[in-house]
């Protein structure tokens, strides 16, 4: 099967098929992750620029990673350290870029539609790593990922969905895949962070935590996104933590083999309980394990991989 998408800007241009083999070439990718010499020459020659003006661990150090692993040159650029600072245009900074030629950006943006924006007007691969709180494509691939290897498929599977559902961009990109992938979403969180009208997106919709974890096979949480509303939308973080939280007593309606899962960074003692976090249903680390072979498998594919790309 060939994939013809030069850019992967979210997962709502990409088709089931196209998903499927995203998954098949990370589970190729994650061997050369585990051996002692971690390194194929797959990319050698291209040139990746990680382009984060916004804060991350996880993501932008698995890009890096994934991009080395396949022979690239990485190069990282980050907005505190970058001349966006001095007021350059993120248009200007990226015409400054691209005639440097890189091969693939990653960007990471504040503003939705940053990577869309790039990927109109420069001529190399976007690979969007979170813009404001609309998409978040490669989170929500590594956790489909993360759920095929625990349940065998996705199909028919119960997922619950806990959290800051308006401004998480994990979520949008998760319900574009998991509705392609057959899941059955359901989301859950305080009225003040459920966008009127989400249920259009494939989903069912509710208020208390409990009815969207029973008998589920996989509870993901979210951490409230602070940086995009501030504390304005709740009284406490305690009175969050008792009525969103997910603790023993709350995980236990769901399905006894169903697995735990965090996108990071964790809130612990606000979205999730650390006894919950640190148990044995956890698959968190596994997330971000599947993170690198997740990123190593999107910057081969966007490359062309082994068929030709448009
Ligand atoms: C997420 C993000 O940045 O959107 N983190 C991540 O990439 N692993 C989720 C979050 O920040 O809460």
């Amino acid at each position: 099967m060939a994939f013809n998408h030069k850019h992967i800007l979210g997962t709502e241009y990409l088709s089931r098929e196209d998903i499927q083999l995203i998954l098949d070439t990370a589970e190729s990718f994650r061997e050369i992750n585990t051996r002692s010499i971690k390194k194929v020459p797959t990319l050698r020659g291209k040139t990746i620029i990680n382009a984060f003006f916004e804060n991350s661990t996880r993501t932008r150090l698995s890009f890096e990673i994934a991009g080395k692993r396949l022979s690239a040159d990485t190069v990282n650029i980050s907005g505190s350290a970058s001349s966006v600072t001095k007021g350059e245009t993120l248009e200007d900074t990226a015409r400054n870029i691209e005639v440097m030629h890189p091969d693939i950006i990653v960007i990471r943006h504040g503003h939705s539609g940053a990577p869309h924006y790039l990927a109109e007007r420069l001529n190399c691969s976007v690979i969007n790593a979170g813009d404001g709180a609309h998409e978040h494509p490669s989170q929500a691939l590594l956790d489909i990922l993360t759920m095929r290897q625990h349940k065998g498929k996705i199909d028919g599977l119960k997922v619950a969905i806990v959290g800051d559902i308006a401004h998480s961009r994990v979520v949008r990109s998760n319900l574009y895949a998991l509705n392609k992938m057959g899941a059955d979403v359901h989301l859950a969180g305080p009225g003040t962070m459920m966008p009127s009208g989400i249920e259009r997106l494939g989903a069912t919709v509710h208020y208390d935590i409990r009815a969207a974890v029973k008998d589920a096979d996989v509870v993901m949480m979210l951490r409230i996104q602070l940086e995009r509303q501030g504390m304005t939308l709740l009284p406490t973080l305690r009175e969050y933590a008792r009525f969103f939280g997910l603790n023993d007593d709350v995980l236990k309606l769901a399905k006894a083999d169903a697995i735990v899962m965090h996108p990071g960074p964790m809130n612990r003692g606000v979205e999730i309980s650390s006894a919950v976090a640190d148990g044995p249903q956890n698959v968190i680390l596994g997330q971000v394990e599947n993170g690198v072979a997740v990123r190593m498998a999107l910057l081969y594919l966007v490359s062309g991989g082994e068929q030709a790309v448009e």
